[in-house]
């Protein structure tokens, strides 16, 4: 893909995100705008005038979790899975989020890390961006901060952070050993990777993958498990495993994914 047409690419990817942060805030239907997933999918339930969709965004969290939350940060949760389910924080780690859309695992991160700890969202769409600062303020969160940014050029120092969580973004990035050698630079030695991505079957071609869903709708982007493997081994990661959990279109899948970070090269 040429510079110009990754360009293109991720800005359609950003339109269709500020949709999806405008429809939140304003409290009219995401369907029009819709998220990560091949179709539109079935209308699980409705609240504040926001429709939440079945199998995506925060049906994947517990009850428990979502009661912490402002109502928007909930509404606004766009993923397909729960990272925080998968990255096992601690107290006084520092956590970054990447493409943290509205908030909602910064907000639940920075419960778990404490005030001893940090978490660090990072978006490059004004408008969610916006969404999450205002969902950060009715939580009265003071241990986290949202960054605008790209995830191919984190604006953090290196090594820095303990664990890296993401919910359905890095199948958005139009190029992927870019984001995975950033997440590389700014861990800490022994820091770990923990989200949450949709993958391919290695069978299926780019061209099989665009055929089952869109780009900005986190299917046709998706790695294959092999290549989402030999990314992070490329980058200098360890211990790297893919787990599906469940199908998103045929043949492809919602999946948990770890790495480790070396304590020495
Ligand atoms: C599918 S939504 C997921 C949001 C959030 N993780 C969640 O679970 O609700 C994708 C988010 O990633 C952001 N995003 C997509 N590509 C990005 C990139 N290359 N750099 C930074 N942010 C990106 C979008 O702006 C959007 O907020």
């Amino acid at each position: 893909m040429s510079d110009d047409d990754q360009l293109a690419l991720r800005e359609h990817v950003r339109q269709r995100y500020a949709a999806s942060a405008l429809a939140v805030t304003n409290k009219t239907s995401t369907t029009t705008t819709s998220c990560c997933g091949s179709e539109p999918p079935a209308i699980n339930s409705c609240c504040g005038g926001v429709e939440i969709e079945e199998g995506f965004g925060a049906t994947l969290y517990d009850d428990e979790d979502r009661e912490q939350l402002p109502t928007e940060a909930v509404l606004a949760s766009l993923g397909c899975g729960n990272p925080l389910a998968v990255a096992d924080l601690g107290e006084g780690e520092t956590v970054l989020d990447l493409g943290s859309g509205g908030g909602i695992d910064v907000l639940l991160s920075a419960r778990r890390v404490g005030p001893t700890g940090k978490a660090y969202g990072l978006d490059m769409t004004d408008e969610m961006l916006a969404l999450a600062e205002s969902n950060k303020a009715k939580a009265g969160a003071t241990n986290v901060e949202f960054l605008k940014g790209n995830i191919e050029q984190i604006p953090l120092p290196a090594a820095g952070v303990d664990v890296i969580i993401s919910n359905c973004v890095i199948n958005l990035s139009t190029d992927k050993p870019a984001v995975f050698a950033e997440a590389n630079r700014v861990l800490k030695p022994g820091g770990r990777i923990g989200v949450t991505d949709v993958v391919a079957d290695n069978h299926l071609t780019p061209a099989d993958r665009a055929e089952r869903g869109a780009y900005v709708g986190c299917i046709a982007g998706a790695l294959s498990i092999s290549e989402y493997t030999d990314g992070l081994r490329n980058a200098g990661f360890i211990d790297v495993t893919v787990e599906p959990t469940h199908q998103v279109a045929d043949g492809m899948h919602s999946a948990i994914i770890r790495a480790t970070k070396p304590t020495s090269d």
